[in-house]
């Protein structure tokens, strides 16, 4: 196939493969098929608006394929990311009699990606998850590593696994109908990878903001790319997340995380605002050259990532980011830049240090 791209995530038995294609999701039964050894069943889980896009596709190559299928619907966006939804989406696997060798298709966003990872992590003590990513920001991040959650009341992702999909497929093309503020949402993960990982991403992205920000096929597939041989490099050093090289990719999440926890602004910006005052931490400490954090400031200004920041408690927001997964005693684990594209250190943050920093950004 023309331009197909593929990232395979090498993980032993756990191994699987994403291809990325113009017009992908047409092939998607057939590459079911093709990868997925015994199935029987598919649930293809979407929220209305997704399916109305995308379902006609879907349900087309895979009657072609000869697969069997019901569409599961959830609430959109971060709504559907509950335990009460999965435990419905749960009863409803169960009535519709899948097996161990049926799977379950994400056909949307990072939400449905993770509420359906979830749900498949546990059903039948699991069955095989496929991901078909909609949202720029699944496409370049969340689609591959297994990162499978939902949301408690008193945090983001609190609830949740590990469960790998046996196959991912990302079409760049269904991306053209994705509202402006999701689509920047998803460059702010993309924006990520080239600050801890990728120099030449990074360069891209400064060389062509233009291009990228009106969708231009070429570099988008080369972003989309370069993210997720990024993310399976990683991944396939630390696949549960336990020795630091995983941690790299929560640049920018730690104080992103309780700025989306207390605001509900889209993960992607949150993510962009927390780069911006982790750099700003990173820089205080003097471990991070203020050229280097001028130059991620500008792009995340070029691309319309970096906004008047909402009004927030620095207070309120250290109490959050504690709850979180990365908080140590008075001190936060945090990870801070080096440079651009360089490996960032995972390190221990006096609290002090953040909070003047959200001082400085928040305005109280
Ligand atoms: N598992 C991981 O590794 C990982 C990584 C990053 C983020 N996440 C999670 O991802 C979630 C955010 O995902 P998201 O940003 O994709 O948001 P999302 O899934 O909520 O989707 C955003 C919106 O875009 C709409 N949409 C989706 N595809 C569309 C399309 N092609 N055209 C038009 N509209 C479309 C949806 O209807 C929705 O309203 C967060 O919950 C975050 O925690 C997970
Ligand atoms: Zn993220």
């Amino acid at each position: 196939m023309e331009g197909l791209r593929i990232v395979d995530v090498n993980l032993g038995e756990r191994s699987y493969r994403a291809y990325i294609s113009e017009g992908l999701i047409w092939r998607a039964g057939e590459l079911l098929a093709k990868s997925l050894t015994g199935l029987t069943r598919c649930a293809v889980i979407a929220s209305k608006p997704v399916q109305g896009l995308f379902g006609g596709p879907i349900a087309k190559s895979l009657e072609e394929a000869g697969i069997g299928f019901d569409f599961i619907l959830v609430p959109d966006g971060e709504r559907a990311k509950t335990w009460e939804e999965a435990g419905r989406i749960l009863g409803l696997l169960v009535d519709l009699s899948l097996d161990r060798g049926s799977a379950v298709i994400a056909l949307g966003g990072g939400t449905i990606g993770d509420l359906s990872a979830f749900v498949s992590s546990i059903y039948l003590r699991g069955v095989r998850h496929v991901q078909v990513p909609t949202t720029l920001l699944s496409q370049v991040d969340s689609c591959i590593g297994g990162k499978a959650a939902v949301n408690h009341p008193k945090g983001k992702n609190l609830i949740g696994a590990f469960h790998q999909p046996s196959l991912t497929l990302v079409d760049p093309t269904l991306l053209e109908t994705l509202p402006g503020e999701e689509f920047k949402s998803g460059l702010g993960e993309a924006v990520k990878y080239g600050v801890v990982a990728d120099g030449v991403l990074f360069k891209a992205m400064e060389a062509s903001p233009r291009d990228l920000l009106e969708r231009r096929r070429p570099l988008l597939m080369e972003v989309i790319y370069r993210c997720l041989s990024i993310k399976a490099r990683i991944v396939e050093l630390d696949e549960r997340d336990t020795k630091g090289h995983r941690a790299i990719l929560n640049y920018g999440h730690t104080v992103g995380h309780a700025v989306e926890h207390l605001t509900g602004m889209r993960h992607g910006e949150a993510v962009a605002l927390g780069m911006e005052v982790e750099a700003g931490i990173s820089r205080r400490m003097g471990i991070m050259s203020m050229e280097d954090e001028e130059r991620l400031l500008r792009l995340l200004d070029v691309l319309g990532l970096r906004r008047p920041p909402p009004r927030l408690d620095p207070m309120a927001l250290m109490e959050v980011m504690r709850r979180d997964k990365k908080a140590e005693g008075g001190s936060l684990r945090m990870v801070l830049p080096t440079g651009i594209g360089s490996p960032p250190s995972l390190m221990k943050v006096p609290g002090g240090e953040v909070i003047q920093q959200l001082e400085a950004h928040f305005h109280g």
